[in-house]
């Protein structure tokens, strides 16, 4: 006897069962594939971010900085804050070199982008009249040509650990550069390269660079930088070098977490030298970082 037999059913009514799959197998395919080849950011979970530029290549001929170029030309949308340094600052002249001129004009043309000058504070050691020197030759540049103008300091080597003179220090160079003749909005950004005692907190000061490293140190960190991002990542910037090389699908998703907790963000895959070239992914970070 033959147990749990099939139901007999006419091979037409079969047919017609398999002819419904197959319709549905084109639908799906007619539909959702187009769908999910057009709707490519479904799903994308990093938030709005600006990329910071630590651009300290000597412009010796109009090709070196076209990374740079191509990058604002394929990504109007993104904001790009572009450090500019001649000389570990503003150099002993007022104004830059013509190579330099010549291509700060060229940056500051573009919309997307924000301009600003290089300032080392020596972990506030520098002596405190010549910092305020410096800021003002970067405030100077502006007056042999209005597109010289610079936006704002990023100063270099900000101090991390607590005393009441370093606080009052960076106080000072802050305040400096809000009197100062820079143009734009004045973004007076710190690297202390790590997260700074929070009696460095100070309204004046616009983004904080607290971490500075490599990518593994970046996984020891992750922590301590995420709890300090319960306050606002628009106030916060990440550099990153020393990235492996890895998918534009895996680089898109390392940046996408990074954006959650700091709005300016750089990485490099240079692992020595980091500012001094773009590095091969630069091209590919552009691309992924969430606008
Ligand atoms: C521009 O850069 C080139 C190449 O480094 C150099 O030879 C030249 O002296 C520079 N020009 C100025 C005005 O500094
Ligand atoms: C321009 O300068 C860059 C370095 O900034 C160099 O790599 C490149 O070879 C130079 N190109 C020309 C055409 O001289
Ligand atoms: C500035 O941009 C305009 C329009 O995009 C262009 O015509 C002009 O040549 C640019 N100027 C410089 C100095 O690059
Ligand atoms: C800082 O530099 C100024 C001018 O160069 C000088 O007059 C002053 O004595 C210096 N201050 C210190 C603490 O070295
Ligand atoms: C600034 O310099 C550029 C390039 O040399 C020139 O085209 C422009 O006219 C200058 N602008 C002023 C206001 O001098
Ligand atoms: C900045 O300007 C304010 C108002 O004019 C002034 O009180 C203050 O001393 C200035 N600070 C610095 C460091 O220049
Ligand atoms: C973060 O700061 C930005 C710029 O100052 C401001 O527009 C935004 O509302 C702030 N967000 C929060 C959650 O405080």
């Amino acid at each position: 006897m033959e147990k749990f037999a099939r139901p007999k059913s006419p091979s037409r009514k079969r047919w017609s069962i398999g002819l419904s799959i197959a319709v549905i197998i084109v639908i799906i395919i007619v539909i959702v594939v187009p769908l999910a080849v057009l709707l490519p950011e479904r799903g994308h979970k990093g938030q709005k971010s600006a990329v910071i530029l630590p651009l300290y290549i000597y412009p010796s001929n109009s090709s070196s900085w076209d990374p740079l170029y191509e990058a604002l030309d394929a990504h109007p949308e993104l904001h790009f804050l572009v450090v500019i340094n001649p000389s570990n600052g503003p150099g002993n002249n007022p104004l830059p070199d013509d190579n330099y001129s010549a291509q700060i004009l060229k940056l500051n043309n573009y919309t997307n982008v924000e301009t600003v000058g290089y300032v080392r504070t020596g972990y506030a050691t520098q002596n405190i009249t010549n910092v305020a020197e410096e800021v003002a030759t970067y405030a100077g540049w502006d007056t042999q040509n209005n597109s010289l103008a610079m936006h704002g300091i990023f100063f270099d080597e900000a101090p991390h650990e607590y005393s009441a003179d370093a606080v009052s220090y960076m106080q000072i160079v802050n305040q400096v550069v809000k009197n100062s003749t820079l143009q734009g909005a004045k973004t007076v950004i710190h690297n202390p390269g790590v997260i700074p005692d929070s009696r460095f907190d100070d309204s004046t000061t616009d983004i904080t660079v607290i971490f500075e490293e490599s990518y593994p140190v970046y996984q020891t960190k992750v922590t301590a930088l995420t709890d300090l991002n319960k306050k606002n990542r628009t106030e916060y910037a990440y550099m990153v070098n020393s990235i492996p090389t890895q998918s534009l699908n895996a680089l898109r998703s390392y940046v996408d977490t990074l954006s959650e907790h700091a709005a300016y963000l750089f990485v490099t895959n240079n692992n020595q030298n980091f500012y001094d070239s773009f590095g091969s992914m630069w091209s590919d970070f552009t691309a992924v970082i969430p606008t």
